[in-house]
């Protein structure tokens, strides 16, 4: 029986913590810090997650076999290099693999090196460089902070107005901190954009299903960027011909380059994709599972995820058949009324009876006993049906169940 702890507090955590529940190999299950709706099948402790020796002792006193390290920041920070230099098994990259998420520079460097398909971009240290680019080029362009951002350092710019204000915004305001000494000024892809999330052990990579994101805040696709407000998996749209050229094109080129520039990384490969007219692109990588595409995609894994864990660390990814239910997977966020600006916490959550669709916990606390809002993003709602139409119907038909003062939901999600 194997001892796991899930580090992190988010919809994306609970959906971890409910797949590795049903493992036939879970002992006791715990989780840092985890939430309101974890609580109920993980022991929670309130900890920083940046606190590397306490989590550290935590570890050894619960005598934890396994350590699941979700979210970016602390992968970016070396939590799983803290662990493996001290002979704990930690599941994720180490903090030099998951630069290809934390510095956008050095992931467009690498992609540029092992040629693979991504929007043409430059690099500027310093404003004024950056400004005199600006005045020559096309419009839109995209600008984007080197650093993490909390997904908030990419901004589309229409003209040079904007353009300049970005800069300004970023590189001489700081907006996003230290994120912004650095900026990439990217050209503008056009088409649909899909998430392709995978396991990697260093050496061999298996995908998951596809899936799609919903960004923006208000139906149809209207407000501001957000962190997501629903996803479906698979993705209608990309089709096997579709996967055969981003494995291609895209993923075993990844490995190879990685294995050709000494990175080892081991944990979830992330890749946001744009199908253009010419072809699969890569936006970005995320070195980490997706939030909310996790809560729509990992619900259809069948295979044991401990051992696909256990295989991704020892390198013998190869040897695990990994299967997924040839099903929907599909969530909607409910979210507080302010999200993505900054919310009111507080107001008592009342859930009513929920058939056949499982209730993840994002921005939950228990406050006087009572369950309440805790943050933008509150609860994902998934269900898991024979198709689109079935798990969109499952999961809308008992969404208004859920509900707490100012409480809000995108009612488009698997239709745009
Ligand atoms: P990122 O933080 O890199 O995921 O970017 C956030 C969002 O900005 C993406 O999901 C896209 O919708 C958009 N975006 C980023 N880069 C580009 C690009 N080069 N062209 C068009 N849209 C982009
Ligand atoms: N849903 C996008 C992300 O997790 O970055």
């Amino acid at each position: 029986m194997t001892n796991v702890l899930v580090i992190g507090g988010g919809g994306r955590e609970h959906a971890v913590c409910h797949q590795l529940s049903k493992s036939n190999k879970i002992g006791k299950l715990f989780c840092v810090p985890g939430n309101a709706g974890i609580e109920k099948i993980a022991s929670c402790k309130q900890m920083s997650v940046f606190d590397f020796d306490g989590i550290y002792e935590y570890v050894k006193s619960n005598e934890i076999d396994l350590v699941f390290v979700t979210p970016d920041d602390p992968l970016a920070k070396g939590m799983v290099d803290y662990f493996n230099g001290r002979g704990v098994r930690a599941f994720g990259p180490t903090a030099s693999a998951a630069r290809l998420e934390s510095s956008k520079a050095f992931s467009k460097e690498f992609m540029l090196r092992h040629k693979i398909p991504t929007a043409s971009s430059q690099i500027f240290d310093c404003p004024d460089k950056a400004k005199e680019y600006l005045r020559s080029t096309d419009y839109p362009v995209v600008i984007k902070s080197d650093g993490l951002a909390l997904g908030k350092g990419v901004i589309i710019c229409a003209d040079l107005d904007e353009a300049i204000k970005a800069i300004d915004d970023i590189m001489v305001s700081k907006t996003f901190g230290e994120a912004g000494n650095r900026v990439l000024i990217e050209e503008f892809l056009v088409g649909r954009e899909v998430t392709v999330m995978a396991f990697c052990d260093g050496k061999h990579i298996s995908l998951m299903p596809s899936s799609q994101d919903h960004k923006r805040a208000y139906d149809g696709d209207k407000g501001l960027n957000t962190g997501g407000m629903g996803a479906f998996a698979p993705s209608p749209f990309f089709t096997d011909s579709h996967r055969k050229e981003f494995l291609d094109k895209i993923a075993l080129p990844t490995v190879e380059g990685l294995i050709k520039d000494g990175i080892e990384f081991k944990g979830v490969l992330y890749f946001g994709l744009m199908m253009t007219a010419k072809g699969i692109k890569v936006i970005e990588y995320n070195s980490r599972l997706g939030d909310p595409e996790t809560e729509a995609v990992l619900p259809l894994l069948s295979t044991d995820l401990i051992d696909i864990m256990n295989a991704c660390i020892d390198g013998t990814l190869d040897t695990v058949d990994v299967r997924w239910q040839d099903k929907v997977g599909f969530t909607v966020v409910i979210a507080s009324g302010e999200y993505p600006l900054s919310v009111v916490k507080g107001h008592e959550i009342t859930i009513g009876e929920l058939e056949d669709v499982i209730l993840f916990h994002a921005g939950t606390a228990i406050k006087d006993g009572k369950l309440v809002n805790n943050g933008g993003r509150v609860f994902q709602l998934t269900a898991v049906a024979d198709d689109m139409d079935k798990a969109r119907e499952a999961v809308y038909s008992q969404i208004d169940k859920v509900h707490f003062a100012n409480c809000r939901y995108r009612t488009d999600i698997g239709k745009v």
